[in-house]
Order: structure tokens, then C-alpha cells, then sequence
């Protein structure tokens, strides 16, 4: 049914659940490969960034994305990386595109603070911009 999926990780709880959710998605529907994608975002460097924490963030980004992936190849599901630095959203909508994705799967929140929004401003700009269908997992 999906012969590709991306699925969008952050770090958060949240994200994790997205992981979990297209892990289950895979072993049932047999794609050829899940891509998890991990965008390194200006607010995350902040505006005085210097080379160190661009390098530790991106060092963080791949070890996060490692770990994504191995909960899948574990299951025998073929994983892809991909780590950037660009606005979430349109990075995850355009990597959608670029590499021909049936479904990306995203968390409904994530790390950012304002607890009492049902959804994060990632969600809710892939939800209107991505031209397959979107999994929010909650
Ligand atoms: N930098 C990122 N890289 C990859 N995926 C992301 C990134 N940021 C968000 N996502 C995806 O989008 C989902 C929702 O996160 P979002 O950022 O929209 O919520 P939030 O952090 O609670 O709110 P906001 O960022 O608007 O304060 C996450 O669970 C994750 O799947
Ligand atoms: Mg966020």
C-alpha cells in the first residue's frame, strides 16, 4: 500500500510514537524503505551560532537518526537517513516530494514549550503543504 514512507523525528516523546507507528505501518505494508529525516532548524542554532554547535547539533541529529533507524532494521524494515539544515516543515514536505513518498508519519507535538497547543507548527505546516497523505500519530 505505501512503497515509501518518511517519517520526521525530533527527539521528542512524540516523535518517538511517529517512529513506533511507521516501525507497525512497515512490517504490515512491506515497503521499500522508510526514510527518517532529521532538519537541523535556525531557531535550534540560534542566531550567534558558531561551528561548535552546528557540529554538535548535527553530531546529536545522526546519532538520533542511528538509533531511528536500527529500531527498524532490527524488524528487517530498509531504512534511509537523511540529516539537513532548513526549515522543518519545508524540508520534510520537499524531501517528501524529491524522493516520491505515499506517507509521511509526524508527531503531533514536539519539543517545543507551549504545552497547550493540540498541534506543533511542524505538524500543522506539513499537514497543509505536503502533497501525499500525512499520519499524525498521537
Ligand atoms: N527539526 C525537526 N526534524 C524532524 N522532524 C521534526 C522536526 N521538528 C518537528 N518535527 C516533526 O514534527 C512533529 C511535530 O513537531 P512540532 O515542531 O510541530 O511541535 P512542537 O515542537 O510542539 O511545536 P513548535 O515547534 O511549533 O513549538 C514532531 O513530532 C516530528 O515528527
Ligand atoms: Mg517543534
Amino acid at each position: 500500500m505505501y512503497r515509501k514512507i518518511l517519517v520526521a523525528v525530533d527527539g521528542s516523546s512524540y516523535s518517538q510514537k511517529a517512529l513506533e507507528t511507521s516501525r507497525e505501518l512497515a512490517l504490515k505494508t512491506d515497503p521499500e524503505v522508510v526514510i527518517v529525516v532529521h532538519i537541523i532548524e535556525n531557531t535550534a542554532l540560534g542566531v550567534h551560532a558558531s561551528p561548535d554547535i552546528h557540529q554538535r547539533l548535527f553530531a546529536e541529529g545522526h546519532k538520533l537518526l542511528e538509533s531511528s533507524a536500527k529500531v527498524l532494521e532490527q524488524d528487517g524494515i530498509k531504512a534511509a537517513t537523511v540529516i539537513k539544515h532548513d526549515d522543518a516543515a519545508k524540508a520534510i514536505v520537499s524531501l517528501a516530494i524529491e524522493n516520491d513518498v505515499d506517507l509521511i508519519v509526524i508527531g503531533s507535538r514536539g519539543l517545543g514549550r507551549f504545552g497547550g497547543l493540540m498541534l506543533g507548527s511542524v505538524s500543522d505546516k506539513v499537514l497543509h503543504f505536503a502533497r501525499c497523505s500525512v499520519l499524525v500519530a498521537r
